[in-house]
């Protein structure tokens, strides 16, 4: 049965970690995966997680099935987060969220049912995106495109030639965005590029499907969260796929969601029945413990201002490590202006380093990024910054 089936290759991000944990390089630092580490180079387990967690053991509870969309307390923060508590589409109910496992179980879920709605549709990424968003839409059986995004010579956002992608593409055309902290450039549209991008995929009748795995990473919760209310104001239907793995610190228990902004309450309902399909024939209904800390701690408000004040503090120290990065890489005698990575925001600088010198990287020095010269900026810390500053000293 098996005997053609061919060796897949290893995952471009997650088979780093694999590759990592066999090196015996007693310097090794891991760049890799999206993965926020303190500065002692150690995985937080959040203050606002382990309150939540100590409440949940106060009052300990069977563990039924979950409805197929998931704890319904989760849902209700989720949709308040991502649209705002008090906003129209959450008061009128024309918004359909389902917990899911992660930021990519979100977006599957949404990839799979859009499948169903518009079997014909093509969906455009931008150039370059996450590394899972062509494979994942892929696999839903997408024809997967690019529109322009990163233009390496001037290190920045080719604006045009993305806007001008989005004029061309026909109607119903899935558009993949990335709300913020874009991975893996980390460049951002500004508020105006934004609007020119909402008022394309409304024109020509797009269907913008929103990642949204970083809220918080950027410039701040509401802020980061800002192009939601725009696509809201521009009247459109859309996706948004969220994530608590960076933000909560809470990585392996897959808390995310997807939220399917409707023009009606009814339509809501039924576009929920269709996801429910969706679920129940992938996994049948989500795990209970990381939605109910992400519940308790969202819908608790001591707790609430806590994890906002928890993650104020990783967005400070990733903008600190850049400052450092920037500092460090001259001293380490790298000639090039590398100001940019000042520039970038999120967990992850382009670095501009070509595949070989990321490969160098890996295999002289244990120093590990993918191999498009993305680096974790939120895994340096100022024990291992001054070994990563001298090992790309040494490759470039
Ligand atoms: C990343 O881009 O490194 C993260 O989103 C983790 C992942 O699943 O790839």
């Amino acid at each position: 049965l098996f005997q053609a089936v061919e060796m897949a290759p290893r995952d471009p991000i997650l088979g780093l970690n694999e590759q990592f944990a066999a090196d015996t390089n007693p310097n090794k630092v891991n760049l890799g995966v999206g993965v926020y580490y303190d500065d002692n180079g150690k995985l937080p387990l959040l203050e606002c997680v382990q309150k939540a967690e100590k409440l949940m053991m106060e009052a300990p509870k069977a563990r039924g099935y979950l409805p197929i969309d998931g704890i319904a307390a989760y849902d209700s923060a989720v949709k308040s987060l991502v649209f705002g508590a008090d906003s129209e589409p959450v008061k009128s109910g024309r918004v359909a969220t389902v917990q899911a496992l992660g930021g990519t179980g979100g977006l599957k879920i949404g990839a799979d049912f859009l499948r169903k709605v518009r079997p014909d549709a093509k969906v455009l990424i931008s150039d370059p995106s996450w590394e899972n968003h062509r494979a994942l839409f892929s696999q839903a059986g997408f024809t997967v495109e690019a529109y322009p995004y990163y233009v390496a010579a001037r290190r920045g956002i080719d604006f045009d030639g993305m806007l001008t992608a989005l004029n061309m593409a026909p109607q119903g055309t899935v558009v993949v965005l990335h709300a913020c902290c874009h991975n893996p450039t980390g460049y951002d549209l500004t508020p105006a590029q934004w609007d020119q991008v909402i008022a394309a995929t409304k024109a020509r009748q797009l269907v913008p499907f929103l990642d949204m795995a970083y809220q918080g990473f950027g410039q701040g919760i509401q802020e980061d969260g800002a192009v939601i209310g725009k696509f809201v104001a521009s009247g459109q239907d859309f996706f948004v796929s969220t994530s608590f793995s960076k933000s909560f610190s809470l990585y392996g228990e897959r808390v995310g969601g997807l939220s399917v902004l409707c023009g009606t309450k009814d339509e809501a309902a039924r576009v929920l029945s269709q996801l429910k399909i969706v679920i129940r024939t992938n996994y049948s209904n989500p795990p209970i413990h990381g939605g109910t800390v992400v519940a308790t701690v969202l819908n608790t408000p001591e707790l609430r201002t806590l994890w906002e004040k928890e993650l104020a503090g990783m967005r400070v120290r990733i903008k600190q490590m850049r400052t450092a990065l920037v500092e460090k890489l001259k001293t380490a005698g790298v000639q090039q202006d590398m100001s940019f990575i000042t520039q970038q925001v999120g967990m992850f600088s382009y670095s501009g380093l070509a595949k070989e010198q990321m490969v160098r990287l890996r295999e002289e020095f244990g120093v590990y990024g993918t191999d498009t010269g993305r680096m974790c900026v939120a895994a340096l810390n100022s024990k291992n910054i001054d070994y990563v500053c001298q090992s790309i000293a040494k490759v470039l």
